[in-house]
């Protein structure tokens, strides 16, 4: 159990800006680094690695029954830009932890224990989250994976040829029935757990996702010299679809309403120049799909409203629009269960975050065991969970696979 934490910590080094933050993109020389990290460790277990066209990668302990469907269990190692250490990693490296752990106390599964690593659960990289599982449960086509770009205009298909990722694109989804059960474990990511002294969160529920791509087009022009009322200015039309976007989550009927302008660029970035492009992407989501499809129609009209008013062209793409997930009822049992016999104090609760159980949901019932994180601070340097808020993690973890794949 102790190892972990200097497996975190060794992992944490593989980053491209220095520690604490901690930056690894997806298929950024940090993250093939960091792939062959985790695939060590794995061979030290004799777990049966295998990997898919894009990268995701499976490491599975084969049950007395390999024929059973499987029990998974992972997460994704990829970190957006100056982030923290524990957002996705300890439910990979907790996972093996938990493999590990179990092995050690003699157990032999029934069916066999899958360890996933997924590809590229952030968004950075392709501007859509959850890329690997996305595939996976064939909830993202072959086709639109195709049409996937990075910001320097270089498309998925065309990073794969430097890597080599075993399988053919068309060979990822998974069929119904390869896993019997899903649980990930992961930092809360929210202050709840820790507010509340809280050991373990069990999942019920994952909110709704969406992120849209709006694009503008305006008129360029000298700052000094074009006067207020001639201009077509991309950069305040962005300004204004940006309070729009804080706007219409505020004025939700509902509060789980949540929606953020993460990117907002302007061109040609000059002081003395109008903006004559503008690009955004913003976040959107909620828990129930039908407040956020509301809200994602009233920030389109409002977008042509602004727009029409400002002489703007612009272009809105729904990069994706996702369901919640819902736990399955015997799953959290099942983690409430563990967790009792644990003595671990534990507390039902939602998802604000997406991870890749959003899309397992799709091929099988899942649930998330959640850990507390100091101040609920992620996506930042400063996230922080204790060695043994992730050891008691780990252990429910444990537990749980170790009753999942014994029948
Ligand atoms: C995951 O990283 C999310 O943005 O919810
Ligand atoms: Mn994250
Ligand atoms: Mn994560």
């Amino acid at each position: 159990m102790q190892r972990v934490h200097q497996e975190l910590k060794k992992l944490a080094s593989i980053s491209a800006t220095p520690n604490p933050s901690v930056t690894r993109v997806v298929y950024s020389k940090e993250d093939l680094k960091a792939r062959t990290y985790f695939i060590s460790l794995c061979s030290e277990l004799c777990l049966k690695v295998r990997t898919d066209a894009i990268g995701n990668t499976f490491a599975r302990w084969e049950g007395k029954n390999p024929l059973l469907p499987a029990i998974g269990t992972g997460s994704h190692i990829d970190a957006i830009p100056e982030s923290g250490m524990y957002d996705g990693t300890v439910g990979v490296f907790g996972g093996l932890a938990a493999i590990r752990y179990v092995m050690e106390s003699g157990y032999v599964p029934e069916r066999s224990i899958e360890l996933l690593l997924f590809t590229s659960e952030e968004p950075t990289r392709f501007g859509i989250g959850c890329l690997g599982s996305r595939m996976l449960s064939g909830q993202l086509s072959l086709k639109n994976a195709r049409k996937l770009k990075d910001s320097k205009g270089r498309d998925l298909i065309e990073l794969l040829q430097w890597f080599n990722f075993d399988g053919q694109l068309k060979d990822i989804p998974l069929k119904k029935g390869y896993y019997d059960a899903f649980v990930e474990l992961h930092i809360e990511q929210g202050p709840i757990l820790e507010k509340e002294n809280v050991d373990i969160g069990i999942v019920t529920k994952i909110a709704a996702p969406s992120a849209l791509r709006v694009s503008l087009k305006g008129q360029g022009g000298h700052a000094g010299c074009v006067l207020m009322d001639d201009r077509k200015d991309a950069g305040c039309a962005a300004a204004e679809i940006a309070l729009a976007v804080e706007r219409i989550a505020k004025e939700s009927s509902s509060i789980d309403t949540v929606a953020t302008t993460g990117i907002l660029d302007i061109k040609p970035r000059a002081v003395n120049s109008i903006p004559k492009e503008a690009y955004l992407e913003i976040d959107l989501r909620d828990t129930n799909v039908a407040v956020r499809d509301k809200a994602i129609r009233d920030l389109k009209n409002e977008i042509e409203i602004i727009c029409n008013r400002r002489n703007i062209e612009s272009s809105v793409e729904l990069l994706n629009c996702d369901n919640p997930a819902i736990c399955q009822k015997e799953l959290v049992d099942a983690v409430q269960a563990a967790t009792e016999n644990l003595g671990y104090s534990h507390k039902k609760m939602i998802s604000r975050a997406y991870h890749d159980t959003l899309f397992m949901a799709q091929l099988c019932p899942t649930t998330m065991i959640f850990i507390p994180c100091r101040k609920g601070v992620s996506h930042h340097p400063d996230e922080y969970s204790s060695p043994e808020q992730i050891e008691k993690g780990i252990e429910t973890l444990a537990l749980t696979l170790k009753s999942l794949s014994s029948k």
